[in-house]
């Protein structure tokens, strides 16, 4: 652990004075992160100095600052504690590893997301949806429990080609459990916390070991078969037998490796997108005149045939739908990093090892790039008025080296499940269900969404 110098040496920039000597604003923070850090940006201003608990943290909300950290200056920083913590669960997969290891397997990750790839992957991804759609049924549905299915049925399908459906209930059950250890990854001495025999510890162990039996399953079936599907797994097995990239010594990936990249593609790839839609189906369940354009779209330019690849482009109000959703909701509320010098922004100089903090949510609700920030309006993504904004005041798959590797395939999975689930349904919020937006690692529904399902 860090000391903390008795008196700062060096001019901080504004932010609130810490409540408590040891934990800073820690206990404000963690009520309600991704808000508590909005209001101290409309306080404070585009740089804002916390004390967390034994951290410095800075909040960075200017799209040129945050350009800088994430792109411009990205070799002075690395990922930050949270996703530090993380390797309990995804070990050194491609969201949690870093350097020159990280970069290794990022190029050896990166052809399964190809624009051809992508072609192929948008067929499973409607005829997930289709299926989805028929069986359906109207009445009361939790919106975003179908929707963790049908995206986990597209991330299986799509880059394990296998049918993980069945094991769905298993994998949501096991991810609940250590998203609810969240507050223990985020408290001051939790690397010390997370070696303790406590219950809490042993309900996330049992999760883990409910994940690993599921991927585990996956690379067994897959070396019995012997046979190259040509998804990414068979990549990552293949790189194993073949090439030795991907252990350093000539021997390749050791299962523990696919394992790490296996499972962090399987949960980075539903969790995300699941939410994005369920906050969609819930904004154009609140607007009725905005989801009234979006049928109209779907039926002109689909004209009741199933949407293919192709189609995306020619949805741009239905994108827009899906672009709202991440402005608002933008599952991943903050992108943190790490500063390994000290690092001047402006006049100040943020210490090495301080925290940055970019949010997403913070800046897509800032009124100098969305005006009316809070209304939703899939108008804004119209090319011309997008185009005006600085490019990182939209940044829902972060930026530079450790940019989402998915974002192409979440637009095409967002906008093609909508298109094809609205071609028959429309979703109507039940009176009286809270939705509440939790800030665990993505942020989810609370208690999810509950919305009537009824025929269009
Ligand atoms: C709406 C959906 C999604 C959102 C909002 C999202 C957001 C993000 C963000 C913000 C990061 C960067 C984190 C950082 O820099 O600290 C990231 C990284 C990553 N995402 Fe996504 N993501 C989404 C969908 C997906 C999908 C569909 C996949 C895979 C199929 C995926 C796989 C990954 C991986 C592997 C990384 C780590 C990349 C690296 O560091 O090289 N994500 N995502």
């Amino acid at each position: 652990m860090k000391v903390l110098p008795a008196a700062p040496s060096i001019p901080r920039p504004p932010g609130p004075k810490s409540q408590f000597p040891l934990l800073g604003v820690f206990p404000r923070f963690r009520k309600d992160p991704p808000n508590f850090l909005l209001q101290m940006a409309r306080q404070h201003g585009d740089l804002v100095h916390l004390r967390l608990a034994n951290q410095h943290a800075y909040i960075v909300s200017h799209p040129d600052a945050i350009r800088d950290v994430l792109v411009t200056h990205q070799s002075n920083f690395r990922k930050s504690r949270i996703l530090e913590r993380a390797r309990v669960l995804l070990g050194e997969g491609l969201l949690t590893s870093e350097g020159e290891f990280h970069t290794r397997q990022r190029r050896l990750v990166q052809p399964a997301f190809h624009r051809d790839r992508l072609i192929r992957y948008a067929d499973d991804m409607v005829n997930c949806a289709v299926r989805a759609r028929e069986q359906l049924q109207p009445g009361e549905q939790d919106v975003w429990h179908a929707m963790t299915h049908l995206t986990l049925a597209i991330v299986g399908r799509t880059l394990f080609s296998a049918d993980i459906s069945s094991d769905a209930n298993q994998i949501g059950g096991a991810l609940t459990e250590i998203f609810s250890l969240f507050d223990t990854l985020l408290m001051p001495f939790s690397e010390w916390l997370m070696k303790l025999p406590l219950p809490a510890m042993r309900k996330f162990e049992r999760a883990r070991d409910q994940l690993d039996r599921v991927v585990y399953g996956l690379i067994a079936d897959r070396r019995a078969s012997r046979e190259d599907k040509g998804d990414l797994l068979s990549m990552l097995l293949l790189a194993q037998d073949t090439d030795g990239e991907g252990g350093g010594d000539g021997s390749g990936m050791s299962d523990k490796q696919v394992r790490d990249e296996a499972l962090t593609l399987l949960l980075a790839g539903h969790e995300t997108t699941a939410n994005a839609l369920s906050w969609c189906w819930y904004l154009l369940g609140q607007n009725p005149d905005a989801e009234a354009r979006f049928h109209a779209e779907i039926d002109t330019v689909l004209a009741g045939k199933t949407p293919a690849f192709d189609d995306v482009p020619r949805l741009p109000f239905t994108t827009g739908v899906f672009a709202e959703s991440l402005r608002l909701y933008p599952p991943a509320w903050a992108v943190g990093r790490k500063a390994l010098a000290d690092y001047k922004i402006g006049d100040y100089v943020l210490p090495a090892g301080s925290i940055v903090l970019t949010s997403p949510f913070v800046v897509h609700r800032d009124p100098r790039w969305f005006p009316e920030p809070e209304k939703f309006d899939p108008e804004r993504w119209h090319e011309v008025e997008a185009e005006q904004r600085p490019k990182f005041s939209y940044f829902p798959f972060g930026g530079g080296t450790r940019v989402c590797i998915g974002e192409r395939f979440a637009w095409a999975e967002g906008v093609l499940v909508l298109a094809t689930l609205a071609q028959k349904w429309r979703f109507r919020s039940v009176p009286d269900h809270p939705v509440v937006a939790q800030a665990v690692i993505t942020l989810r529904p609370k208690y999810g969404i509950k919305m009537n399902a009824q025929l269009r």
